[in-house]
């Protein structure tokens, strides 16, 4: 590639071949496996999802009732981990204690079996049943509680919920939690899928590629995003504030949180759903006061940055539905990485089927043949 066809972010280079999701930016399209968004959003849950990316095919019944009890018997995490974490301090962000966590699994489980199907459907199982309670075991003991242990009367999705909200979900609730979860669940070659498979391609083990993922996903560029969205609402504070907000950060060239997109050059699909969720949220449990300011703030930044393809993302309304479902702000960005775990290890058995280790070149800007200055006659 020459000088003049870089650019930066690897923008438009593909990183590899894969039939996992696809994404069409103009047309505001997202398919899992060949199924839209809406169909998944609709009509299956996550772990359904989860089994479909990861595997290829929707699972029949006995498979999917065999998936969901292989995650159940593995939901608790071992105490030597639940000590670690008590170790941890409070001030810290759940995002960082998780990518902590998820690294220490691979000390328990860290031999490597990648040609093994047993192993590789172990690690799937382990860490799609762990991750939710690490984050809420976390969440808990920070507030000198006993981490919450998870119900067996509950499905997954219901199970995260009670966990994180600590509080038994209402049944519409819980159903909508399920949708986030299967919203978050892949987007095609986004950073931390992206850093999940280079860390996969030198075949190191699911645990270390995990951690290395979630690292990647708390920026506040990437899925980090959703936590900054709300304090900028918080910011706003009023309908009244928006213009004069958005043109300061304009003037400022700061970027708007939950706005923007490098693939979507149109409203996001995922915030299309997101957007109904909120709304049906707020039908049953009262209208959330920033709701209208987001509503005000899309419009505004539609006039003024519609032109350039600058729309809502999934980040953009998917705080909101959190707020109402009484999951904590700072845990926005994990319950983000606990969808995100099925792309991520989606992405790892495509990965290791046809593996070659990540390794692109550059274009080198730095000189050639300098001498080395002694010390005594440096500046
Ligand atoms: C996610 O990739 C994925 O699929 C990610 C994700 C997934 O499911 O995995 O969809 C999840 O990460 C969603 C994105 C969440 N992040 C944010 O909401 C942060 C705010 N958004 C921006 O930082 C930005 O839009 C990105 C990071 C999302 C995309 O960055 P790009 O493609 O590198 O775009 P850019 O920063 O180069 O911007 C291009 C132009 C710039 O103007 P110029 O310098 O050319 O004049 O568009 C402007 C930018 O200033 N721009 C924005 C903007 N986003 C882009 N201006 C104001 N506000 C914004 N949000």
């Amino acid at each position: 590639m020459s000088a003049d066809a870089y650019k930066p972010g690897l923008e438009g280079v593909p990183a590899t071949q894969s039939s996992i999701s696809f994404v069409d930016g103009k047309q505001g399209i997202l398919e899992y496996r060949g199924i839209s968004i809406e169909e998944l959003a609709a009509k299956s849950n996550f772990l359904e999802t989860a089994y479909l990316l990861i595997w290829g095919v929707l699972p029949t019944q006995e498979e999917l009732d065999e998936f969901e009890h292989e995650i159940r018997f593995h939901r608790r995490i071992k105490y030597r981990i639940r000590d670690m974490m008590k170790c941890f301090p409070e001030s810290g962000h759940p995002m960082d204690a998780l990518q902590a966590s998820a690294a220490a699994l691979g000390l328990f489980y860290s031999r490597r079996d990648l040609e093994n199907p047993a192993y590789i459907r172990a690690a799937v199982v382990r860490l799609l049943a762990k991750i939710p309670t690490m984050v809420a075991a976390f969440q808990l003991m920070r507030k000198g509680n006993d981490p919450v242990q998870p119900r067996d009367d509950l499905g997954y999705a219901d199970n995260c919920l009670y966990m994180l909200s600590e509080q038994k979900p209402d049944p519409l609730a819980a159903r909508i939690f399920d949708v986030c979860l299967t919203l978050h669940a892949e987007h095609t070659i986004n950073a931390s899928t992206f850093s999940a498979m280079v860390t996969a391609s030198t075949l190191t083990d699911p645990y270390a590629i995990i951690a290395s993922a979630v690292g990647t996903l708390g920026g506040p560029l990437h899925g980090g995003a959703n936590e900054e969205v709300i304090a900028m609402l918080e910011e706003i504070g009023s309908v009244e504030n928006v213009r004069p907000f958005l043109q300061q950060r304009l003037q400022s060239k700061a970027k708007i949180m939950g706005f923007g997109h490098r693939v979507y050059k149109v409203k996001d699909p995922r915030a299309i759903i997101l957007q109904g969720l909120a709304e049906q949220l707020f039908e049953k449990f009262g209208r959330d006061q920033y709701y209208d300011i987001a509503v005000e703030l899309e419009n505004v930044v539609a006039e003024e940055l519609g032109h350039r393809g600058i729309y809502p993302n999934v980040d953009y309304y998917s705080g909101l539905v959190y707020r109402k479902l009484g999951i904590p702000t700072d845990l926005f960005t994990p319950v983000f990485a606990i969808a995100r775990v099925a792309g991520w290890l989606a992405h790892w058995k495509e990965q290791i089927e046809q593996n070659r280790i990540f390794r692109p070149t550059q274009i080198y800007t730095g000189q050639h043949n300098v001498a080395y200055t002694p010390m005594a006659e440096r500046l």
